[in-house]
């Protein structure tokens, strides 16, 4: 590996224009590569860029295959005059070629070991095709089930979000960071930085208004974790922070990011972010631009041209430092040479390949079968007996679109529809797919319904289609399409016995179909192995045990609806409360369809115990709780105790409840077991309004249970002295 000052002496080598061409970030269609639409991420507008700095370019996002990336970075070292290798970043958000299912799906497995394997596995898969950056995880806080972006988030708990943003990051850059002896693993990039998840009315690209104790509190805790686990790269949000862009906002970049959090990786614009702020009227061009975003400290500057046209200007003419402008190279030099790509340009190059191998496909449905979420379950309806009638019906029974909304390399068409994988189980199934998902016709409806009055029940297998989720996909109307409500009420007429098996990338409004069906079972997108790992579940050979990290509303109107809301003045359960002043709507109950951490399995654990071992803290002790969980079924159950505090009386107003620890726990029948969850002193304070973070002596009261919604009555811990 180059010393430090070696890499010193290379920029010092380099021209003012070389620099700068190490901060422009294109994507294939600037080089002599196959390109499809697919690796179009963004919007593509003329680039100013001459074949001279193309020449120079310091990275590059969405190459296709290991051999594109091999014949553009032999071609780089012959147009750069510093044999500078060029970076190679992807999407790669949940899996590269094999596809594990979606984040929102991930976090629900409440696993961050699996969590880990999966990123793990696309590390090794997108590191063999050339890559040396993935643009992920994404961890921003979600509340917002309309935002199409929540599938590639963990959800609305800030401790979750933190859990799963340690786990991508140990998964792609490997627990030791050790980048530059280990081809198989890559560099995170952790997005959006910050707030982007609070975009009003869920509207993607749209404004954010957000207090800085909102911010501390709520959105820098997962990005705290994730460069703690040693995360290499940030990525800007499109968002505003108090009126300016994020991509210009020195508080943000500066202050937060280099100062208080201690980043000293590279940091990338998002896409087309730094012209974005001429539209967001900060400045009056592309100039203004790039002064802006270098001097905010955004490094990189992905798809758009304001650095490469500008910078060596501003330079010249005094009004950018040249350390500024160092910095930033330095940082990018230093990633390549952490990635040892001084070494080796062809990095990863040269492993075998795995891309769908048994082992990765073995990844993915574990994966998969961990992420399903039974969210109902009436007279056991699930798991089905194979040997009996089963009809599949609906829009997604022979659907290849179980991968979901990030996805550029896995391939649909190689990818097992359900029908398939159910048919080899239930030898007596039938199956009458849809067409299509929003238009059913009456003679597919007529279809469905004769064969179900033949079965002795039914699956229905709706959905949103994966392009109705991700980015650019927000939706005013998060209920099924009118279509399929109406295809599950005709069935649910003539057979009772009805499971529905949905297909999403977002919480969706249930209520109208909820009552028609007996059993709910969550998809989310599954991935490769959606379809073997649901007939496995649907048949009793793995039992659900995921849960949701977002609350399923009763009403798009509750949203943004989150288990931990701050109290209100007025709230509807108060002892004195005039229902008719109080916090509530008329026409719909404050509470979610179905809350944060809720989620069934075949068979049910309880909680026959818990305690709080020092319910006297001093300062910088650690508090351990104790809880026993028994399972006294007749078969091996899987759930997660979660720990909740609540602290009733501080400086500002603090949520009802929030999750503070959680457990996955796999039981055999007949046995009972003790875990202990232990929060540290400084993990029970709070930001008040001028973010400072302060422990107060007092009362802090915590609950247990399987979900937000169902929990014990309240234990008592005082912390004796405050900080
Ligand atoms: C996008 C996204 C970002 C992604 C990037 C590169 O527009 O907002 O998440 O990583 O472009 O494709």
């Amino acid at each position: 590996m180059m010393e430090n000052e070696k890499l010193q002496v290379l920029l010092s080598k380099m021209t003012v224009k070389q620099k700068v061409a190490q901060l422009l970030q294109l994507n294939p269609f600037y080089f002599e590569a196959d390109r499809n639409e697919e690796q179009i991420t963004g919007p593509m507008t003329d680039l100013h860029v001459t074949e001279e700095e193309i020449g120079l370019v310091g990275s590059i996002l969405g190459v296709p295959d290991a051999e594109n990336a091999r014949k553009i970075q032999n071609q780089h070292l012959t147009t750069d005059p510093n044999k500078i290798p060029l970076l190679f970043m992807i999407d790669a958000i949940h899996g590269y070629k094999t596809i594990y299912p979606i984040p929102l799906a991930m976090a629900g497995t409440f696993n961050p070991a699996i969590v880990e394997e999966t990123a793990s596995m696309s590390a090794y898969e997108t590191s063999t095709q050339g890559h040396h950056v993935t643009f992920s995880p994404m961890v921003d806080l979600v509340r917002d089930a309309r935002w199409g972006r929540v599938m590639e988030a963990s959800g609305e708990d800030v401790y979750v979000n933190q859990e799963m943003a340690r786990a991508f990051v140990r998964g792609y850059q490997g627990p030791a960071n050790e980048l530059h002896g280990n081809q198989e693993k890559i560099a995170a990039c952790v997005k959006h930085f910050a707030g982007y998840g609070m975009v009003e009315g869920g509207r993607e690209y749209n404004t954010v208004d957000l207090s800085r104790k909102e911010l501390f509190q709520n959105h820098l805790p997962a990005y705290e974790a994730a460069l703690d686990e040693g995360a290499k790269l940030v990525m800007s949000a499109f968002n505003l922070f108090e009126g300016v862009p994020v991509s210009a906002n020195t508080y943000i970049f500066r202050d937060i990011l280099r100062e208080r959090l201690a980043f000293e990786g590279v940091t990338i614009s998002d896409w087309g972010a730094v012209k974005e702020l001429v539209y967001h009227g900060v400045t009056g061009g592309k100039e203004g631009a790039a002064e802006l975003a270098l001097k905010a400290g955004i490094d990189i500057e992905m798809m758009s041209s304001c650095y490469i046209e500008y910078l060596e200007v501003l330079v010249e003419r005094g009004e950018i430092e040249t350390a500024i402008l160092d910095e930033a190279v330095l940082r990018i030099l230093t990633l390549k040479n952490d990635l040892g790509l001084f070494e080796n340009p062809y990095r990863g190059l040269d492993l075998e390949n795995k891309e769908l191998s048994e082992e990765h496909l073995d990844i993915a449905r574990r994966a998969a079968e961990e992420s399903f979420v039974l969210l109902k379950n009436d007279e056991q309806t699930l798991p089905l007996n194979t040997e009996a009638k089963v009809a599949l019906v609906g829009p997604f029974a022979e659907s290849d679109d179980l991968l979901g909304g990030w996805v550029i390399f896995g391939k649909r068409d190689e990818t097992p529809v359900l029908a398939t994988k159910f048919k080899e189980t239930f030898t007596n199934a039938t199956v009458v797919p849809t067409a299509d998902h929003q238009t059913i016709t009456d003679a597919e409806i007529a279809e469905a319904v004769a064969a179900a009055k033949l079965s002795d029940s039914v699956v229905l297998a709706v959905g949103e289609t994966s392009d109705e989720s991700g980015e650019a996909s927000s939706r005013s109307n998060i209920q099924l399409a009118a279509a399929q409500q109406k295809l599950i009420k005709a069935v649910a007429e003539v057979n009772e016995n009805i499971t529905l098996v949905i297909f999403n990338g977002r919480p969706l409004e249930l209520t109208g179909i909820e009552a028609y069906a007996k059993a709910i079972l969550i998809a989310w997108f599954p991935g490769s192995e959606g379809a073997n790992a649901l007939t496995r579940v649907l048949s009793g050979k793995v039992a659900p045990s995921a849960k949701l990290t977002m609350s399923f509303p009763r009403a798009v109107g509750q949203v943004p609806i989150y288990y931990n809301q701050l109290p209100t003045g007025r709230p509807v359960d108060a002892a004195d409360a005039d229902a008719a002043f109080a916090s509530s709507y008329l026409d719909v109950a404050n509470t979610p369809l179905y809350p944060f951490g809720y989620g069934l399995s075949y068979g049910e654990l309880t909680i026959t115990d818990w305690s709080i071992a020092n319910t006297q803290l001093q300062k910088d002790e650690a508090v351990s709780i104790e809880v026993t969980v028994a399972n006294t079924g007749t078969t091996t159950t899987s759930d997660v105790v979660q720990l909740y505090m609540n602290d009733p009386i501080a400086a500002v107003s603090r949520p009802i409840k929030e999750l503070k620890r959680f457990h996955k726990l796999t039981m055999a029948p007949q046995t009972t077991a003790t875990i202990t969850l232990t929060l540290l002193y400084k993990e029970l304070g709070y930001y008040d309004s001028q973010t400072n973070y302060r422990i107060d002596a007092g009362e802090l009261h915590f609950t247990v249970g399987f979900d937000s919604a169902h929990v014990s009555e309240r234990k008592t811990l005082t912390v004796k002295e405050g900080s």
